[in-house]
């Protein structure tokens, strides 16, 4: 049944009979603006759109219309070959709520879809943080809705169709929605086409935010070379993204290396130290050794030092030799100890 439902739904769409498409209630907050994208047949790709204020069409007022300058509070412009006229509406009050989108007819009734706007003081029931969003071809770009009413969540391209959780596909564009957080719903379009561009809603329960989404064409990272000069052209956007990681690359590389070199001169050191320490018990062994032999006093033993020592001054600078007799032992023993 349901089926069938939205089967009619589609042809009574296609056979013109629902002429204008638009939103039917949108939450906005007093003071801020809203554009409202309305959709029209092709037949009436030349005919003057307006848009009328008051909840009967009967008795509503001209707000803006295409063959006139507009005003402050509201601005229309036609895109004709989206089939598409949008309205803007500035400054909204809480009397800013009926309005109809319409296309004048000349002979014959004109045609329109009425919106209604729901003005909170607070947060809207229904909100995204910028209506307009941009992305590039091939990638991917992500809307937050952000609700607090309830009902199905869905993301809807206007005169096209709607995508529920969790994903499904929009003009042969991938569309995920996500809601795994409370009260915001992310919509993400993946593999952007330039046909993706247009106007699309969020919606949940009976509210619809519009969003129009821009597909720009040049991109950085846009890599589909088609011939070896476009190659070629894209050589110099690839180097100047790789100087981050080049620099940040270098940057390891030095301190590796100074942390390298601290390293070694600190190992370096603690070799020297031990050495030193062994050759210091080396000198005490062989002064233990010659007090035991002979008891005698410190000076003596000082020059039995000496002597082992002078082995190593005939090798270094005599210098050395003028230092007190203790250090010059323990240096020139420590020296020794390394060339061994
Ligand atoms: C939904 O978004 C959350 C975080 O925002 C993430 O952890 C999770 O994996 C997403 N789920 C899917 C199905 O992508």
């Amino acid at each position: 049944m349901a089926f069938h439902l939205s089967f009619l739904l589609i042809l009574t769409g296609l056979t013109g009979i629902h002429s204008i498409t638009t939103v039917s209630e949108v939450s906005v907050k007093a003071g801020d603006s809203i554009t409202i994208p309305c959709l029209y047949d092709s037949q009436y790709i030349n005919h003057v759109k307006f848009l009328c204020e008051g909840y009967y069409w009967s008795s509503c007022s001209y707000a803006a219309k295409t063959n006139q300058p507009s005003s402050g509070k509201f601005s229309i412009s036609d895109d004709k070959n989206q089939r598409i006229f949008t309205v803007t509406i500035k400054d909204l009050t809480d009397k800013d709520t009926d309005y109809w989108c319409a296309v004048e007819i000349d002979r014959g009734p004109d045609v329109r879809e009425y919106f209604l706007l729901s003005v909170t003081e607070g947060t809207p029931r229904l909100y995204v943080d910028h209506q307009e969003i941009t992305g590039f071809i091939g990638q991917n770009i992500t809307i937050s809705c952000q609700y607090s009413n309830s009902g199905e969540v869905r993301w809807c391209r206007l005169g096209s169709s709607c995508v529920r959780r969790p994903l499904g596909l929009i003009d042969g564009t991938r569309v995920t929605i996500n809601t795994s957080v409370p009260n915001v719903f992310t919509v993400t379009m993946s593999g952007l086409r330039t046909e993706s561009s247009g106007w699309y809603w969020c919606a949940t329960g009976d509210l619809q935010m519009p969003v129009h989404v821009t597909v720009e064409k040049h991109t950085p990272t846009d890599q589909t070379p088609t011939t070896v000069q476009s190659q070629r052209l894209s050589v110099p956007v690839d180097l100047k993204y790789l100087i981050i990681p080049l620099s940040v690359l270098i940057f390891f590389v030095i301190v590796t290396l100074v942390m390298w070199f601290m390293l070694k001169r600190h190992k370096k050191t603690k070799a020297e130290s031990s050495a030193t320490a062994l050759a210091e018990e080396e000198v005490t062994y062989s002064t233990v050794k010659k007090k035991r032999k002979t008891p005698r006093q410190r000076s003596d033993a000082d020059i039995d030092v000496i002597y082992s020592s002078v082995v190593i001054v005939e090798q270094q600078n005599v210098q050395r030799v003028e230092a007190k007799a203790e250090d010059v032992t323990y240096s020139r023993l420590a020296q020794h100890h390394q060339n061994l």
